[in-house]
């Protein structure tokens, strides 16, 4: 990562005392809940949070704790949780999207006894009937002025608002985080075409890189999978598939050790292809017969390579597993033949052959040499869900790609050219775009707007274009600034 990206991503992010903080919050209101408010350990959890808080209030002023699209943030920086403080975030987390909460406000200088008395109030709401708006009501009946309840749904359109300039941040160090992933998958393919062994540990602290990043941000990675203009493909094929799988991954939860297996599998899922002539790799036209009985071999190639190749441990076996069942389809219809017992296909390689499938069809790089647009390819993927893939691991991998993915570029009804860059979940036909034309032709200063803002509502997105057919340069929307 450059300097630059490095330190913009520094100071979007909370720090150690954010972190503390907000881990102590959940420890707290999770023991409210088990014990009355006179216990000791509550007494004792209340002193430690009160003191903290206390501290950041004489540098801060007012705390906010927010919530937004699963992300937590301490005064509008971002907190990044190991596993641990996630886990302790779950369920709360879940408790407040019943009952619309989005976060909370201490208002300083709030008192240590109005502090516990929230906390107490918090583990007195029966999530069946209470929702934000009778909480707050609640709250301010009890007087309890120290402490504002954020309702999510006013949090999530604020979004947009907010965080122009966390978004250029996350973008240059996407980007960074991106291309030297791609590099290390170069360095990868030419160490295996010369038979060298492959430094395992760059490649782990590359995916390392990507999880961080796409733990904070994903729509950022995923813009970046959509320039399909690069020279030699396949090492963009493997970043791409690594991006989806762990998208898919921090979505479903998977901890620490297990995202890093998994990125690590998608790197080499493909690795068996460079045994394979490269003519045959890079053939232009469509595959015939004998192409695709050449191109059947690259699963257990990939097998023997990643075995030769690489130091045998626990990521090189699961990569080992996904080298090889990444085209066997959910029914065994696929490649290789196993002819061993069939088991059902393990999660990761479950999880990569969505994503590959995706890519190779959308880039029109890989097999198919005709690119079909993103829409078409999960519809595709959705008829052929039962042969193929998981309908439940394809559900997740529909809504991380949405309607317009980051990296589309769309026609608005003022006819101006706008290239998506994050989905709004709450509402997802209107995504936070950047504006790069108009009818008299490409901006110089283009301008980011969310359309789901009411004062941007009389811009809908009329339907995707095909770049290519404008004379338009994707690759340079997406990296100009
Ligand atoms: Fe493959
Ligand atoms: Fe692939």
């Amino acid at each position: 990562m450059s300097n630059t990206s490095a330190e913009a991503a520094v100071r979007v992010l909370a720090g150690e005392d954010e972190l503390r903080l907000l881990t102590s919050f959940f420890v707290l209101y999770k023991t409210a809940r088990i014990v009355a408010e006179n216990n000791a350990t509550f007494r004792k959890q209340a002193v430690g949070f009160y003191r903290r808080l206390a501290e950041l209030m004489e540098d801060t002023g007012d705390i906010s704790f927010k919530m937004i699209s699963g992300r937590y943030f301490v005064n509008e920086r971002m907190v990044r949780f190991d596993d641990l403080g996630l886990s302790g975030a779950a369920s709360i987390q879940k408790e407040w999207k019943t009952l619309g909460i989005g976060g909370v406000i201490f208002n300083c200088p709030a008192s240590q006894s109005e502090i516990e008395q929230f906390f107490g109030f918090m583990a007195r709401i029966k999530p069946g009937q209470d929702n934000v708006e009778s909480l707050s009501e609640q709250l301010k009946t009890a007087k309890l002025a120290g402490v504002q309840l954020l309702s999510a749904a006013s949090l999530e359109k604020e979004k947009g608002h907010l965080s122009e300039e966390m978004r250029r941040q996350f973008r240059t160090a996407a980007r960074s985080t991106f291309f030297t992933a791609m590099s290390v998958v170069q360095e990868v393919v030419v160490n295996t075409v010369q038979n060298r062994e492959i430094n395992i540990s760059k490649t782990k602290r590359v995916v390392h890189t990507l999880i961080d990043h796409i733990t904070r941000d994903e729509s950022s990675l995923i813009e970046l999978t959509a320039i399909k203009d690069y020279d030699d493909y396949t090492y963009a094929h493997s970043t791409n598939v690594c991006v989806y799988c762990l998208t898919l991954g921090v979505r479903l939860g998977l901890d620490r050790p297990r995202l890093s297996q998994l990125g690590f599998s998608a790197l080499f899922h493909d690795i068996g292809k460079v045994k394979l002539p490269k003519d045959l790799i890079h053939k232009p036209d469509a595959f015939d017969e004998n192409d695709w009985i050449q191109m059947q071999r690259h699963p257990l190639l990939g097998v023997k390579t990643i075995l030769r190749n690489l130091k045998l441990g626990e990521h090189t076996a699961r990569a080992v597993r996904g080298a090889l069942e990444h085209h066997i389809n959910a029914d065994f219809t696929g490649y290789p033949s196993l002819h061993y017992q069939k088991r059902p296909m393990n999660l990761f390689s479950r999880i990569i052959s969505i994503a590959d499938t995706f890519d190779a069809l959308t880039s029109g790089r890989v097999y198919l040499k005709k690119s079909i647009p993103p829409e078409e390819v999960l519809r595709k993927m959705h008829y052929q869900m039962k042969v193929k893939f998981d309908a439940f691991l394809l559900k997740i991998f529909n809504d991380i790609i949405g309607i317009y993915p980051a990296g589309t570029v769309v026609l608005l009804t003022t006819d101006e050219i706008a290239l998506v860059l994050t989905i709004n979940e709450h509402d997802r036909a209107r995504p936070y775009v950047k504006i790069v034309g108009n009818r008299s032709g490409l901006l110089t200063t283009p301008e980011w707007i969310d359309l789901s803002l009411p004062e941007y509502h009389h811009r809908k997105i009329v339907r995707r274009v095909e770049p290519e057919r404008y004379g338009l340069d994707v690759k340079d929307f997406i990296l100009r600034d």
